[in-house]
């Protein structure tokens, strides 16, 4: 390559570059939304953050679990509540083996006298309801999700496996036992699984759900 022919390339790149520069600059500013989270949005969540309306600490006081399954619903997901206690989550599915399942709530941003009434009563009747005193919503699913480690690390320690799963799956315990019994001793500790992502990419779409 000649030197004219290097300075033209350079020259191409510092122009292209320039104009990558300027582009960005401008479509920062004026098209893309302000990520800076305003201080109202910004809260800590630590263990401490929040406190229990109803939990039940003593649940594996008696017998370490095999198995914790951890619900995330809201309050007025009762009838989901329902079908899993009939199905996937009733006690002594597989037997010999301690399965223990638990709905995790939050509070909604409009206070329910009625509803949290038929929810206490629940609580009272069937022993597997953990609610907190955050707001329940979309965008606060990450409290939760600290909320329910914590209470597992808090409450629980002695299970072999806990898991996070949501109320409109359909479990099959039953394989899920098998395939830990599977993993062996060694997988007690330091053990996740879960479906791996392997082609993601970055959301670019700032309508998309995740970013609004
Ligand atoms: C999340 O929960 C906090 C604590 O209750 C509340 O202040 C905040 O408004 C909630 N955020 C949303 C987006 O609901």
């Amino acid at each position: 390559m000649g030197k004219r022919s290097r300075y033209k390339l350079l020259t191409y790149f510092g122009v292209a570059g320039l104009i990558t520069f300027v582009a960005s600059l401008v479509f920062n500013r004026t098209i893309l939304p302000k990520k800076t989270p305003t201080p109202k949005e910004l809260y800590v969540i630590s263990p401490s953050t929040y406190r229990f309306i109803l939990n039940q600490p003593e649940l594996c006081e008696k017998k370490s679990p095999f198995l914790v399954l951890m619900i995330p619903v809201t309050l007025k997901d009762t009838e989901a509540r329902t079908a899993i206690r009939r199905t996937w989550g009733q006690d002594g599915l597989i037997p010999r083996v301690t399965v223990l399942h638990l709905f995790v709530i939050g509070q909604p941003a409009q206070s329910d006298p009625v509803l949290q009434e038929h929810l206490e009563r629940e609580s009272k009747e069937y022993g597997d309801i953990i609610q907190m005193d955050f707001v329940d919503s979309y965008h606060n699913l990450t409290i939760k999700t600290m909320m329910i480690m914590n209470w597992i690390a808090t409450y629980c320690r002695g299970a072999w496996y806990a898991m996070k799963i949501d109320a409109d799956i359909f479990l099959n315990v039953r394989y899920l036992v098998d395939y830990l019994h599977d993993q062996g001793e060694a997988s007690r500790k330091d053990y996740i699984s879960g479906s791996v992502i392997s082609d993601a990419v970055p959301h670019r779409d700032s309508f998309n759900k995740c970013c609004l």
